[in-house]
């Protein structure tokens, strides 16, 4: 739904720079999709609360014909953001939902959920990211929680200068997005934004944020972010939020969030505060009791 009708001005004077640059890790994941790992696990502290993030874009169905068969996951959420293709999610709560182009699943694992992510269509482009997003220890052994989002139902408008953002979650311009969170307050947004446009985002320092961009190239503060890169924002005291500007016309994902700053413990699909809490994990899962 567009409400470019109710938008505020976002003001930044003193935007943050780039900390570094990362290029997405070639991997394959589920039953052999091939993607990019974009955030990987090295980084998870310097980006609490944020544990991982893909990004899959190829139209040769063998890179993704056999998608993610029945898996776990406990103790974080998971957030899938389609561009162009049609994934069927299926759990262990019963819920199911077609994953189409624009539109986005959210999904609270909490104490456990089992579920499967196939593509339904055998050729085409299948594109799209999923985020990783940690419960904070409270809430880790909460009830699982799900929903779907199509295109239209999520918050798009247009800011000065022309871009097109989506609100996927947080606070933009005055517009709430489509999902709000207390503790990790996430924001969230698909940007595009044609050649030579400038977008403003406000932000407190202490929250970890990070750009990627996906088609063209930004200018951040003076380095030049290309395609499959991401680039970590300094957390500089006295900066009040983030500034791009395009170079061509250019797609990119702004994503930011409050720290926990508690304990990190994975082991694949579970993600926990110790090592007691992961090998309860996989003893639930293996005793049936995960969900
Ligand atoms: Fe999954």
């Amino acid at each position: 739904m567009d409400v470019t009708d109710r938008i505020a001005t976002e003001q930044v004077a003193r935007p943050r720079r780039v900390e570094r640059l990362e290029l997405g890790q070639p991997t394959s994941d589920g039953a052999g999709v091939k993607l990019l790992r974009v955030l990987t696990q090295p980084l998870q502290r310097r980006l609490d609360p944020f544990l991982m993030l893909d990004n899959f874009r190829s139209d040769d169905p063998d890179d993704w014909i056999a998608g993610f068969p029945d898996h776990p996951h406990r103790g974080f959420e998971t957030v899938t953001y389609m561009i162009a293709g049609r994934m069927r999610h299926r759990d262990s709560a019963g819920n199911e939902g077609l994953l189409e182009g624009g539109g986005v699943q959210w999904m609270t694992a909490g104490r456990g959920v089992i579920h499967s992510e196939l593509p339904e269509q055998s050729e085409g482009l299948m594109e799209g990211f999923q985020l990783w997003l940690n419960l904070p220890a409270s809430d880790k052994m909460r009830a699982p929680w799900y929903r779907d989002f199509k295109a239209d139902e999520l918050p798009s408008f247009t800011a000065p200068g022309g871009v097109r953002v989506v609100a996927i979650a947080g606070r933009s311009h005055g517009i709430e997005g489509a999902v709000t969170r207390e503790g990790t307050e996430p924001l969230y947004l698909d940007l595009a934004l044609p050649e030579g446009a400038r977008f403003e985002q406000a932000m407190p320092p202490g929250r970890n944020a990070f750009v990627y961009v996906y088609r063209g190239e930004l200018d951040i503060e003076g380095t030049r972010v290309g395609s499959g890169r991401m680039a970590v924002l300094s957390n500089a005291p006295g900066s009040d939020g983030v500034a791009l500007r395009a170079t061509g016309p250019a797609r990119a994902l702004l994503i930011a969030g409050r720290p926990l700053g508690e304990p990190i413990a994975q082991y694949g699909p579970f993600v926990m505060n110790t090592v007691e809490e992961l090998h309860q994990a996989v003893a639930d899962f293996q005793a049936g009791r995960l969900a």
